[in-house]
């Protein structure tokens, strides 16, 4: 079955062919970072406007890539799937709509998805010429522990079953890529700033760190709504104390000339890293989980990588992180995650509508 997914939840457009929920045949993602980065962040409108351009571009393109594969020779798009939620509503309702006319046109279902629990599939993507048998499926790595960390998201996922999910913690405040950016807003280091602060950390080295709050919650604030302290992390504190810091050292010129900046940058990365690895490893401790799945943006973070991998070894969990160009926003997640997935058709594949606060969990 080749489903077609189409992405426009943020800052990416995107369109990919996915075969029976693996096999990625093609993938199109078209960045509008460039053009946010004069506001240090995304701004909807233009967004919104970009994906406008954009979508039918990056979806001929998906299928004149889908066309050059031998697969097409015999076989058709099966199904069109979309991202409905959580994301930009101004953004969602283009992507939203270009699959319905799409889904309309070639008379196949349509499937709504789910941003945030795509990005967990991303593990069990394959591209052409991959041997699909040496990555794991979902069916192998039943229960698992999901922690889909993003730009908008931080969320730690008990997946006991593959389509499953129920949220057991999360941030209480800022993502962990909103953490990153912000900070590198404030040090003015450009947008967007994970990848920034990625590779400045990395240069530093993680000795002789600045000790920052570990962003742990306090037992039984009413923000935690119900979830477990230790499961839940809260990055608002960690950005106050990182401005504070610069502040009292005068400013972030007087950072640089003291060579400072690469001091202060390694310290608040390592913060973030040490309060999701200590969150994961207590989630992990609470069930016998076989494998720990991780994806987003933030996935791609280096250090955050090597440290989930010793905590996953230490707890005896297989760790399945996406191929880095799926760690993103992408569609291949979106058609992949949909094979697994009800298909919508008539009025109520054309009734959908976008929830730009969607949960994890809520699927339809
Ligand atoms: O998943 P994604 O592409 O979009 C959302 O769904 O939010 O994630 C984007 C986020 C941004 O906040 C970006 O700064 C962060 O991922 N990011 C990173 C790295 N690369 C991207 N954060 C830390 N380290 C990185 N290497
Ligand atoms: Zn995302």
């Amino acid at each position: 079955m080749n489903i077609l997914g189409i992405e426009t939840s943020c800052d990416e457009t995107a369109a990919a062919v996915v075969k029976d929920g693996r096999r990625v045949l093609s993938n199109v993602v078209y960045t509008q970072i460039p053009l946010h980065v004069p506001y240090g962040g995304v701004v909807p409108e233009i967004a919104s406007r970009a994906h406008v351009e954009k979508i039918r571009e990056v979806m001929s393109k998906a299928m004149d890539d889908f066309k050059k594969t031998d697969y097409c020779q015999r076989e058709k798009i099966d199904a069109v799937a979309v991202t409905y939620g959580p994301g930009l509503s101004p953004a969602l309702i283009v992507g939203l709509n270009a699959a319905k006319g799409l889904a309309k046109g070639l008379n196949v279902p349509l499937i709504a998805i789910n941003h945030i629990e795509a990005h967990l599939h991303t593990p069990f993507l394959a591209d052409e010429g991959d041997d699909i048998t040496t990555i794991a499926s979902p069916g192998d790595i039943e229960p698992a522990l999901g922690l889909a960390i993003s730009g908008g998201h931080t969320t730690w996922i008990d997946m006991p079953k593959y389509g499953t999910y129920e949220i057991i913690g999360q941030t209480l405040d800022d993502a962990a890529g909103e953490a990153f950016d912000k900070a590198a807003k404030l040090l003015e280091l450009g947008y967007p700033g994970g990848p920034k602060i990625d590779k400045i950390a990395k240069a530093h080295g993680f000795e002789n760190l600045i000790r920052f709050p570990k962003g742990r919650p306090r037992d039984g604030v009413s923000a935690l709504a119900g979830l477990p302290a230790d499961l839940c992390v809260s990055f608002s504190g960690l950005k106050t104390a990182l401005l504070r810091y610069v502040q009292q050292e005068g400013g972030v010129r007087s950072l640089e000339e003291k060579g400072e900046i690469e001091r202060v940058v390694a310290s608040y990365q390592e913060a973030i890293v040490q309060a999701v690895a200590d969150r994961t490893k207590s989630a992990l401790k609470r069930k016998s989980y076989k494998a720990l799945i991780i994806g987003g943006g933030v996935s791609l973070n280096s250090r955050l990588r090597e440290v989930l991998s010793r905590v996953a070894a230490s707890q005896k969990v297989k760790l399945l992180m996406a191929k880095p160009k799926y760690c993103g926003d992408n569609a291949a997640m979106i058609a992949g995650l949909a094979y697994y997935r009800h298909n919508l058709t008539g009025n109520e594949a054309m009734m959908v509508d976008v929830k730009p606060s969607l949960e994890v969990g809520e699927t339809k």
